[in-house]
């Protein structure tokens, strides 16, 4: 089912405010030209329709990640993340959207079987939530997954270095890449997704001397989320810089207190309520004076 037509008539969904022609694949790869990035690209997560609208003017991509499941649905990890999760929101980011490019996560075991298991998987999330582009995490074990969608029109955006859905593997949230070894082999499974026909990569929780190795090294735009300032853009979990949660990563930047202010706005309203200050004849149907 086809969910992506806005009915402006039944929502509160607005359409576009200006007809305008969306950032595609090829206009965003091409950002970077020999290896340099003259404008950084700006990507933020995304997971409704409203809070696409508010994102969309000043982003190149939105990212409908699969961090909605901790953000929107309280799971205690990425892990149990559905295939229909990520569609529905989807669905509702392309339709609160006019010019950004909008990607969306491949959820955990939807992909690592095979790459006809993966592409069965993304062609769904594109023909269901009108998408562009899909994100995957891993590097060398997912290169041939990520040719196999690349040559067959599914635009891959790859994930490295510190990967969530394998936190039962990796232990915990920390940083990647303290060991030689270990920032080795980030380096070595980011030039193998960008080989295998990704055409931007995440790179998420590494020390900053590997982030920068990395946007060095491809010649595609690098993304980072707790990397480096000189990556090719930035990503954020949309909630954490706004400040919605009280406890954020270590890489975040708080460009806001959204909990206090939805706290103190509630207040407000609970106790005018309770004091039957609210609703006054402002909000209320009265009949017109005559
Ligand atoms: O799921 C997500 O939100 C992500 C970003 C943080 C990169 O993968």
């Amino acid at each position: 089912m086809s969910t992506f037509t806005i009915d402006s008539g039944t929502s509160r969904a607005t359409p576009s405010p200006v007809p305008g022609k969306r950032m595609t694949v090829p206009a965003l790869r091409a950002r970077k030209i020999d290896g340099v990035t003259e404008q950084p690209i700006v990507m933020l997560t995304a997971y409704t329709m409203r809070m696409a609208q508010l994102l969309d003017p000043h982003c190149e991509m939105l990212l409908v990640g699969d961090s909605l499941g901790q953000v929107i649905y309280g799971l205690p990890s990425t892990v149990p993340v559905t295939l229909e999760m990520m569609c529905a929101h989807g669905a509702a980011v392309v339709r609160g959207s006019w010019h950004s490019l909008v990607a969306v996560d491949m959820p955990f075991g939807s992909y690592e079987a095979s790459p006809e298991q993966a592409f069965a998987s993304a062609a769904r999330v594109m023909k269901e939530s009108g998408c562009a582009a899909v994100k995957l995490e891993g590097g060398e074990a997912m290169a041939r997954t990520i040719a196999f969608l690349s040559e067959r029109g599914i635009p891959v955006i790859g994930h490295v270095g510190l990967t969530p859905q394998a936190v039962n593997t990796l232990g915990g949230y920390g940083a990647r890449g303290k060991s030689e070894a270990e920032a080795a082999k980030i380096l070595t499974d980011a030039r193998a997704v960008a080989d295998a026909g990704a055409f931007a990569i995440v790179v998420e929780g590494v020390m900053e001397a590997i982030a920068d190795q990395v946007t060095a090294a491809l010649a595609v735009p690098v993304i980072g989320i707790g990397a480096s300032p000189k990556c090719d853009g930035q990503v954020l979990v949309t909630e954490d810089m706004l400040g919605l949660f009280e406890r954020t990563p270590r890489f975040v930047k708080r460009y806001d207190d959204l909990a206090a202010r939805i706290g103190a706005a509630v207040e407000a309203y609970a106790g005018e309520v309770r004091g039957r200050e609210f609703p006054t004849g402002e909000q209320t149907y009265r009949p017109k004076a005559t």
